[in-house]
């Protein structure tokens, strides 16, 4: 017999029918709730709100578990390869060597940006946030794409995944190169994804980026620990503008809006701005947890606490540990990895965090990577936003696909003036 959640109110009963995930997660199906008994739900922040049905990721919070199509994202640590996993996303499982190597071959042919967008990033200012010019010049590629506002097919999903995923790397090195008044640097097709964007990054007329193994090979990851995480603010938005039946395009845009704001994907920045008060003496790490618990002016740690995860975050885990592997073998010493290690203890031995199960998340130790390898921090949510791109993609491509693709149209509890009259300018007071 299949099970049922019972609603009682106003001393009527009704049945609603349990959803079981694959993994074992219940929710109780509220479609009917309204129709059948007048009443909504109220979920601010949607802690409790299961937006959608979806095969793509999988994180136990419980647990510390966080698995791509079914695949732990341990296990793509020992050769990472961001645009496997990008295919894995989108299309549902590994692809063959074939597969792979036509869809990298697409990523280094399309790399390109139209001469006239190149032109765009003239007009903005050199101090231009890189998200408002990624953002603007994703929605600009679509000007560019009309053949792919319409995408029907996984083939036709695969071309338009295959220019965003790659153009987006060149958007964001040409962001970088603009805001440091330096000429642009073409991409190299005789590059992979990795090499090509620090090519376009760091290489000068004159100078050539030699990208060593090391460094692709924490890029690669650092992608990939970003590339999907379920149904987050960004994702949320991008299925969001998606369900209006909005382009691909005008649907990632928006999710780098999304991921911009501090409590998400701008966190990695806000990270790094804490340690380097620390580092600079304005602030003792104990004093800055304590500042965090009296939420002084909206105070946090930053790059602590989640909504899902009231155990370890398993990307802030790996990423702490390569972090300090990741230092020595490049030949550098930073001292915000040891700042960062002595907050996190304190935090971790706090009954303030305890008690909320606040751990480190992705943002606490990313930065510290990405400074290693020569990102600066300005660019550190755009890196995100390149990382989240499959993700987003591939759950655009799964609400599409769906049988139930309803306009995404919450609703509210109402709690403004009750019926009022206008009143001309003249008698008012
Ligand atoms: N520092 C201090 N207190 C915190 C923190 C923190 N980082 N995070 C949560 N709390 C407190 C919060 O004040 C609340 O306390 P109380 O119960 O006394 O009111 C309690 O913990 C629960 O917090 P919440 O805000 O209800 O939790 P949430 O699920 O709505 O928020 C979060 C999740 C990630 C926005 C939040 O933990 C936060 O602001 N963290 C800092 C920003 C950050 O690192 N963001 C990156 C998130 S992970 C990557 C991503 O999604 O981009």
């Amino acid at each position: 017999m299949s099970k049922k959640a019972i609603l009682t109110f106003d001393e009527k009963q009704y049945e609603m029918r349990i959803v079981e995930g694959s993994e074992g997660e219940r929710a109780i199906d509220i479609t009917e709730l309204r129709a059948k008994t007048g009443l909504i739900t109220l979920d601010q922040g949607y802690g409790n709100t299961g937006s959608c049905e979806s095969a793509i990721t999988f994180i136990d919070g419980e647990e510390g578990i966080l698995r791509y199509r079914g695949i732990p994202i341990e296990d793509f640590e020992t050769t990472p390869n961001f645009v496997e996993v990008a295919w894995l996303l989108i299309f549902g499982r590994l692809p063959t060597q074939k597969e792979y190597e036509t869809f990298a071959d697409e990523l280094s042919e399309h790399a390109y940006l139209d001469e006239n967008m190149r032109l765009h990033f003239e007009s903005f200012p050199r101090t231009a946030p890189p998200m408002a010019i990624l953002s603007a010049m994703i929605n600009a590629l679509s000007c560019f794409h009309p053949e792919l506002h319409e995408l029907e097919t996984a083939a036709s999903v695969e071309v338009a995944a295959a220019r965003l995923i790659s153009k987006i790397r060149t958007l964001a090195a040409y962001a970088y190169r603009h805001s440091q008044g330096q000429p642009v640097i073409y991409p190299d097709p005789a590059l992979r994804y990795v090499p090509n964007f620090l090519h376009m990054m760091f290489s000068q007329p004159y100078k050539r980026y030699a990208c060593s193994e090391t460094v692709r090979n924490a890029l690669n990851l650092i992608l990939i620990l970003h590339a999907d995480h379920e149904q987050n603010c960004s994702t949320s938005t991008v299925r969001m503008v998606g369900s209006s039946q909005a382009n691909l395009f005008a649907s990632c845009a928006a999710g780098v809006c999304a991921l911009w704001g501090p409590l998400h994907g701008g966190a990695n920045v806000e990270v790094l701005r804490m340690l380097a008060q620390i580092h600079g003496g304005q602030i003792t790490p104990k004093e800055y947890v304590e500042l965090a618990k009296k939420k002084d002016k909206g105070a946090r740690l930053m790059g602590f606490g989640h909504r899902v995860y009231k155990n370890f975050d398993p990307r802030a885990k790996m990423l702490g540990r390569i972090a300090g592997e990741l230092l020595p073998q490049l030949g550098r010493h930073d001292p915000l990895l040891e700042i960062a290690r002595g907050l996190e203890e304190i935090a971790l031995e706090d009954p303030y965090f305890i008690e909320r199960k606040l751990y480190p998340n992705v943002d606490f130790y990313s930065g510290i990577i990405l400074r290693a390898i020569g990102i600066p921090i300005d660019m550190f949510t755009v890196m995100f936003a390149i990382g989240r791109l499959p993700g987003w993609i591939a759950q655009w491509w799964e609400q599409r696909q769906t049988q139930v693709n309803k306009i995404a149209r919450p609703r509210q509890i109402y709690t403004g003036n009750t019926k009022s009259h206008y009143i001309p300018i003249t008698e008012r007071r």
